[in-house]
């Protein structure tokens, strides 16, 4: 049996243990996955203990996906290109950093909801490390613009500028500057924790628009309320989670779980 675990602090709450049995059951990988709470000064002590313990693999969670890239001796480019590592495998003395976020967040939207990214005008609403995670993902699909729109401009300019000359064209905004409107438009800030919602215009959302949350929880969030009252269609970020976890279940086993059964049980 080969062992598996989700490091952060607090991890109580992470669904992630709830979703990889099921995918090893699912592919007849013989693997356990469990919880592991890392003090907040002690990440990599606790990485460098499940190493020695024979751990195959971890995925990280909040607050150590910026460490975690420090931790690994070796980054795929999509880790290097979100600057944050969700999934490490431990394999011949190494330990790889990678970040299966994004790419989660793509196959929820082109593969679940059925929404093609290609030549399609995105709004991204965030700059941060979330927002960060998903820009080159997004821009590998060929949509035709990303619009980043944050709080903070400057941290808005500065995520742009660090994805530019990939042949997608880039802007970034104030919320009061954001103009036109769109055929997905993501929330990629933390408002919906505190139970507010990004100041976004109402006529940013096109007629049958896609308006995705990163966040989940039991009830819809302000953000998807308000933009499903302006005609999207909404979804929540469980989609993304579970996509995320069967990326990760691929780049240690090498096999794609089905995540339509997750999904509806974790729904549930
Ligand atoms: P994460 O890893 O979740 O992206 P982060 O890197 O701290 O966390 O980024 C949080 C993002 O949410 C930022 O874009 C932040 O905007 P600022 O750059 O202006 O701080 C945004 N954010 C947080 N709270 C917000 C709120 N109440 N309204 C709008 N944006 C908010």
């Amino acid at each position: 049996t080969d062992q598996y675990c989700v490091i952060g602090n607090p991890i109580a709450h992470s669904k992630s243990p709830e979703i990889h049995p099921v995918f090893a059951a699912q592919t007849g990988q013989d693997i356990a996955y469990g919880r592991c709470l890392a003090p907040l000064d002690g990440f990599t002590e606790t990485v460098r203990q499940l190493v020695a313990q024979g751990y195959r693999g971890a995925n990280v969670t909040v607050p150590f996906k910026i460490e975690a890239v420090a931790v690994a001796t070796r980054l795929t480019g999509r880790a290097r290109a979100a600057g944050a590592v969700n999934t490490l495998s431990f394999e011949d003395g190494e330990i790889v950093g990678d970040n299966t976020d994004g790419p989660g967040l793509v196959a929820d939207i082109v593969r679940n909801a059925g929404v093609a990214l290609a030549g399609q005008r995105i709004l991204l609403l965030g700059a941060g490390g979330a927002a960060r995670g998903v820009m080159l993902p997004f821009i590998e699909q060929q949509p035709a613009s990303i619009l980043v729109a944050n709080r903070t401009r400057a941290t808005a300019d500065s995520l742009v500028a660090n994805f530019a000359g990939h042949g997608v064209p880039l802007a970034a905004c104030g919320f009061d500057e954001i103009e036109g409107s769109f055929d997905i438009v993501v929330n990629a800030t933390s408002s919906s924790l505190g139970g507010t919602m990004p100041p976004v215009p109402a006529s940013a959302f096109a007629e049958g628009s896609l308006a995705l949350d990163m966040m989940y929880g039991s009830a819809p969030s302000p953000f998807m309320d308000f933009a499903r009252a302006q005609g999207a269609v909404t979804r929540d970020g469980l989609g993304m989670l579970v996509e995320q976890a069967a990326e990760a279940f691929m780049v240690w086993r090498g096999v794609r779980p089905d995540t339509s059964a997750v999904f509806k049980q974790l729904r549930t």
